[in-house]
């Protein structure tokens, strides 16, 4: 028995012990064999053997546990060593995500005009020639279309060439009065330095009673808008043409690089055009079949804005998605 009591002693691992625990408790296990064989021992004998082997049963079986519970917390202890985790550790910059500078431009330009209770609408982007072209005010062979160089599809349909025909679809299954603003992407065979084929504007319309609505309310409204957008800036209108607004303005906010002063980005003027803008024209009123109401309207270009509030110098770079470029917006 002496060797079984060494062998557990000795045993260096939970997989060696289980092995002796088999060879010495197991069914064919030593002890059976030692039971066994008390069977064919004289009677008088037997008891004492009987005694003797439960006895050494119970002492293996005390060092067994004892055995087991030490090499487990052995194993333990070195799987935790093994495993250990150093808080302390610098780790690689978790990446968070972050709204394009674009896309938080436009999200601020809604947010002005729905808190002055404007109604977000979305077009088409694909378009027919009425709503993007004709019902504004630009006829075929008007030569305003070529301000607008124009993605066309088969059966006079179009990729719209700005957010303006979301004016015409509104009026056209709205009874006025309207209040409202049409965010969203629009596209022009167009790439340089200042121009990619998509781009991002948010038109404005507002029609009320004829009468009701003035140039100055334009006028309050826009420049209220740009000072929530830039900060302490001026604004200025200037004499302009668009075919669907009589008469129309261009809006100049003084340079945010130079404060007016003049600097490369302002053209040494001291101003930069921001948006577009007039009072409805009759002509387009007539295309939706309103009668005796007024509006005004107005276009802008988010990427323009984004790259004003941001001071990004290309406008390529607002499509590359690199992220580094990125990152500075978290
Ligand atoms: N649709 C014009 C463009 O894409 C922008 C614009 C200018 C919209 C004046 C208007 C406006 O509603 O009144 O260039």
């Amino acid at each position: 028995m002496k060797e079984w009591y060494d062998a557990i002693k000795e045993a260096q691992s939970v997989e060696k012990l289980e092995e002796i625990r088999i060879s010495v408790f197991g069914k064919k296990g030593v002890l059976a064999a030692e039971f066994a064989k008390m069977k064919s021992a004289p009677n008088d004998q037997k008891a004492q053997i009987a005694k003797d082997l439960n006895t050494h049963k119970s002492s293996l079986m005390n060092e067994f546990t004892a055995r087991k519970i030490t090499l487990q917390t052995l194993q333990l202890q070195e799987a935790m060593k093994a495993e250990s985790i150093d808080v302390s550790l610098f780790t690689s910059k978790s990446q968070a995500g972050a709204l394009h500078p674009v896309m938080e431009t436009m999200d601020r330009i809604v947010e002005y005009f729905t808190a002055m209770n404007f109604a977000v609408k979305t077009g088409n982007m694909v378009e027919d020639d009425f709503n993007n072209f004709e019902a504004l005010n630009l006829p075929k062979y008007h030569p305003a279309r070529d301000m607008q160089d124009t993605f066309y599809f088969k059966d006079e349909m179009l990729l719209r060439t700005h957010t303006s025909p979301v004016q015409i679809r509104t009026m056209m299954n709205t009874k006025p009065p309207i209040r409202m603003i049409a965010p969203g992407a629009v596209f022009r065979r167009d790439y340089d330095l200042t121009h990619t084929p998509m781009f991002h504007q948010v038109e404005g319309l507002l029609v009320d009673d004829e009468g009701k609505v003035s140039f100055a309310n334009l006028k309050y409204i826009l420049e209220d808008f740009l000072k929530y957008m830039f900060g302490d800036i001026e604004v200025r209108f200037r004499p302009s043409f668009f075919p669907f607004t009589e008469p129309s303005a261009e809006v100049d906010i003084s340079c945010v690089f130079c404060k007016g002063e003049g600097c490369r980005v302002c053209s040494h003027t001291g101003w930069l055009e921001v948006l577009g803008c007039g009072i409805v024209d009759p002509n387009v009123f007539k295309a939706v079949k309103y009668k005796n109401v007024s509006g005004y309207a107005f276009g802008l270009g988010v990427e323009r804005f984004a790259m004003l509030i941001h001071q990004i110098g290309d406008l390529r770079s607002l499509f590359e998605g690199d992220i580094k470029l990125l990152e500075q917006f978290q």
